[in-house]
């Protein structure tokens, strides 16, 4: 099981950034514990971060036979980014949103998730404990197949 993980903007900052509400926990932290889960999970993962949104379109075209499957948390273009919804459609590849916080209970303007509308498995406000059940949730969709 080949694993994508994207990562959208300013989740670089992780740490720095809004403290109180993203914890501090660095983005070196995310990626180490996302490391050790694929080891623990026997899954192959490639982390990709941007700031872009057109790379992450980039990226998610490139994933199309080459990944079995895409974890990802848009960030800020989860609201507004109707480009990568596209990305994830046309690749149609099993993808999961995650997102740290709980955004169905903050500002009226994250309530909606175009990338969200692409994905099968929604894991919010669970901080960095969300990918890691969005990585079980496709290992455990494998075994059901094999
Ligand atoms: C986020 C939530 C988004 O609304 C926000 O823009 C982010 C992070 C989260 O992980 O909670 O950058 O995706």
């Amino acid at each position: 099981m080949k694993l994508l993980v994207i990562n959208g903007p300013n989740l670089n900052l992780l740490g720095l950034r809004e403290p109180e509400l993203y914890g501090k926990k660095t983005y070196r932290d995310l990626e180490a514990a996302i490391y050790r889960w694929a080891e623990e999970l026997g899954a192959e993962v490639e982390i990709f971060q941007s700031n872009h949104e057109g790379a992450i379109v980039d990226k998610i075209q490139a994933a199309y036979g080459a990944f079995d499957a895409i974890i990802i948390n848009p960030a800020a273009y989860t609201h507004t980014s109707v480009a990568i919804l596209d990305a994830l459609k046309a690749v149609s590849l099993p993808a999961a949103e995650v997102h740290l916080t709980d955004v169905t209970k903050r500002e009226p303007f994250r309530q909606i998730s175009f990338a969200g509308m692409a994905c099968q498995a929604h894991f919010i406000g669970l901080g960095f404990e969300g990918y890691r059940q969005a990585m079980q949730h496709f290992i455990n969709q494998q075994s059901k197949i094999d």
